[in-house]
Parts: C-alpha cells; sequence; structure tokens
C-alpha cells in the first residue's frame, strides 16, 4: 500500500512537471500569424480569420464573404445559414477540417441512398471558387466560429499587393 501510494505520488508529480513545463502561451491555442500576403495562419498551417478590436475583418475573411455569395448562397443559404436543399457551412465547418473542406469542394459529393438527389457540385475546376477556397474557408470558420455576424462585414483591412498579384496569377491575368 505505501508502495502503491509512492508510485502515485511519484507519477502526479510526472504529470504535474510535463504540463508545467509548457509555459501556459503553449498550452492555448497560439495567436495565427500574418503572412506578406495578409493571411493568418494557425500554428498547424491551415488558413484562418481575424477580428480586430474594433471589429476589422482580414481581407480574406471580407472577400469570402463575397465570394460565398457568388457560388454557394444559392444552395448554402445566405450567411452560411443552410436551406432545405444543402447543409448550414456555418455550423459543418465548427468540425470540418481545413482539408476536409477543400476536398468536398475540389470533389464534391452526392448523398447516396436518399430519395432526393441533393448533389454538392465539384468545383475543381471552377477558378472562380478555386482561386479564392482559401477565402471561402475563413469566412465560413470565422462564421462557424461566432467571429463574425451575419451580413457583409463593415470594416476591413486593405488587400496586400501580393494578394493581388497571388490572385492575377492564379486567375491567369498575369
Ligand atoms: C447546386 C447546389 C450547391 C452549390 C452551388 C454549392 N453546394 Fe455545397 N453542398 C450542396 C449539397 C446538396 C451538399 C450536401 C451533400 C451531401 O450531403 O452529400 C453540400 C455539401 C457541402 C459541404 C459539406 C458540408 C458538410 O456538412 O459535410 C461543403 C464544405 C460545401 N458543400 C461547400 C460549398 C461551397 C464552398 C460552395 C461554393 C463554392 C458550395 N458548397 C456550393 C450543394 C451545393
Amino acid at each position: 500500500m505505501a508502495v502503491k501510494q509512492g508510485w502515485g505520488r511519484v507519477a502526479a508529480f510526472a504529470a504535474m512537471t510535463v504540463i508545467g513545463f509548457f509555459p501556459p502561451a503553449l498550452q492555448s491555442a497560439e495567436e495565427p500569424v500574418k503572412g506578406e500576403d495578409g493571411k493568418y495562419m494557425t500554428s498547424e498551417g491551415a488558413p484562418t480569420y481575424h477580428v480586430g478590436s474594433d471589429s476589422t475583418v482580414d481581407w480574406y475573411t471580407y472577400s469570402g464573404y463575397r465570394r460565398y455569395h457568388a457560388d454557394c448562397h444559392t444552395c448554402h443559404g445566405p450567411d452560411g445559414q443552410g436551406s432545405s436543399y444543402a447543409p448550414a457551412l456555418a455550423n459543418s465547418l465548427k468540425t470540418l477540417t481545413y482539408e476536409q473542406f477543400m476536398d468536398v469542394v475540389v470533389n464534391g459529393r452526392q448523398k447516396v441512398g436518399v430519395a432526393e438527389n441533393q448533389v454538392m457540385p465539384a468545383f475543381g475546376n471552377n477558378q472562380n471558387v478555386m482561386c479564392y477556397i482559401d477565402d471561402l474557408y475563413v469566412y465560413l470558420k470565422a462564421r462557424a466560429d461566432g467571429a463574425v455576424p451575419r451580413g457583409r462585414p463593415a470594416k476591413r483591412e486593405d488587400k496586400s499587393k501580393i494578394a493581388t498579384q497571388n490572385e492575377d496569377s492564379c486567375l491567369g491575368r498575369s
């Protein structure tokens, strides 16, 4: 018994040491890092949104809002709220990873075995979607996290020169 207690204490101490080894900043989610193109990235290398203390959103969140309402809202409803036809992406992105999101948008998806034919088209060959895939993702992620309200973001960061260059080359304009 005494030995057991002793090991228990050692184990607890070891666990505390391991946890204590990491400074608090590393335990919580790290602040996203802003790249030269104005895109914020998580420590895992996925694009993400940024909302300033005065509600200014990053360029990509704003752009994603516009792209979403050009190519996705007809099926998925305004502001990612969903419709009777297609799921609420503001809900889906609570669990879908960046990779899973990419996969569905590139390849499309079709529910098998249901009466209604609910089809998510494949957008892999649509440059008006693929050139803005990160924009769409960060906007919908911001909606899923409740970081931006419904509607057009009122204040946004300026578009960077590099973002313009990347867009032009993706669209084959340069
Ligand atoms: C023609 C209608 C239509 C359009 C346009 C459309 N979708 Fe979809 N989408 C669907 C349907 C229907 C589903 C559900 C398919 C299923 O369950 O297999 C779906 C599913 C998805 C999913 C998976 C959701 C989940 O919960 O797993 C994502 C992500 C998605 N769509 C993203 C987009 C994006 C981004 C756009 C715009 C570029 C878009 N969709 C445009 C019909 C559409």
